[in-house]
């Protein structure tokens, strides 16, 4: 069978990451999607650079509209990050009849459900486990894992940025500004860093695990943030003296209010007795907590950021689209936590 034909839009970190565990794992990979997966085209700012990443025989491009309006592509895998550039590229790609792979977390807590609602639409695929923790199956985990259960909970940190802040400011006394540079010079904080800091990119997470954890739309406007921004070295010694770890945790759960029930949607920071497993989580390291009626807890760790952590989550979808528009060229998009008519609001 012919190779499955991808489109890559952006060419930086998380792009070439991609390439290389393609090229480096590429016999398991066709084995295990059912045959081969072949980035054709990549659209990128720097040309150079992107055919440095990609070699001579695929097109770089300058116009990612390109890339979509493509037939020869099958797969569009979105990297470029922000949210109307991509939200256009999307949603014209979907139009086109292609499946879309994206890690764009931001893009889809603010247009996830007009994106999926189109998706499901024209019988094509989005999938997005590189969008939350990275590395960490955790979509996966919750749409497929655990789908026996009804889940209660779903907590963890899923910011490294911030959690390498505050590991750093416990270890090694550091105040709160010399650590995020550290931080953005190793790559973990986001092009605009007050994202991290302030919770945002935590909430734009949370809000997609809800969605898949409670069968609720994308409901980020509706979530409480709380950065650590205004956290002081002191405040995390006294929690040490008391026997607490702070971290910056995402909460999601089911919870009733007068009688209503909802689900909770929250980000801020959060003493954790020392003990428990989640407080020693440490560096950018990511780890979610789910609370489910089956199975009881399940823990999920690991990098939540970084060229092939990440590369290592969208190529898990490149696989599953694969797998499933191969067997299914029309089948019904399987990343959805709902259906478009059941896409009320549900109180949060
Ligand atoms: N800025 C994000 C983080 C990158 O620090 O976790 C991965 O989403």
């Amino acid at each position: 069978m012919k190779p499955i034909k991808v489109g890559l839009l952006g060419a930086g970190t998380v792009g070439a990451g991609t390439f290389n565990v393609l090229q480096r794992n590429q016999e398991d990979i066709r084995r295990r999607a059912g045959r081969g997966i072949e980035i054709a085209m990549v659209a990128a700012r720097n040309l150079e650079r992107a055919r440095g990443i990609v070699g001579p025989n695929v097109e770089v491009v300058n116009d990612p509209f390109a890339v979509v309006n493509n037939p020869e592509i099958d797969i569009v895998v979105e990297l470029i990050g922000g949210y109307e550039l991509p939200r256009e590229l999307v949603l014209r790609a979907i139009a086109n009849g292609k499946h879309v792979v994206t890690a764009n977390k931001a893009l889809l807590a603010q247009h996830g459900n007009e994106i999926f609602a189109a998706a499901h639409e024209k019988g094509v695929m989005v999938a997005f486990e590189a969008a939350v923790a990275g590395g960490v199956p955790i979509i996966k985990a919750l749409r497929e894992g655990l789908t026996a259960n009804r889940i209660e909970s779903v907590a963890g940190i899923i910011n490294g940025t911030t959690n390498f802040i505050l590991s750093e400011m416990r270890d090694k006394g550091l105040d709160f500004a010399t650590v995020l540079k550290e931080a953005q010079a190793l790559g973990y904080a986001e092009a605009d860093p007050t994202f991290d800091i302030e919770g945002v990119d935590a909430a734009h997470k949370l809000a997609i695990m809800s969605s898949i954890a409670f069968g609720i739309p994308v409901q980020f406007d509706k979530a409480y943030v709380e950065g650590i921004s205004t956290l002081q070295a002191q405040d995390i010694r006294y929690a040490e003296q008391l026997g607490y770890r702070i971290k910056l945790l995402g909460i999601t759960r089911r919870s009733v209010v007068d009688g209503v029930e909802g689900i909770e949607l929250r980000v801020h920071p959060t003493l954790i007795p020392a003990g428990r497993l989640i407080a020693n989580v440490e560096g950018a390291m990511n780890a979610v907590l789910v609370q489910a009626d089956a199975v009881g807890s399940t823990l999920y760790y690991g990098k939540g950021a970084g060229s092939e952590p990440t590369a290592s989550a969208v190529i898990a979808d490149l696989v599953d689209v694969t797998r499933l528009a191969t067997v299914d060229p029309y089948c019904r998009v399987p990343h959805l936590a709902f259906q478009p008519d059941e896409m009320n609001d549900v109180p949060v």
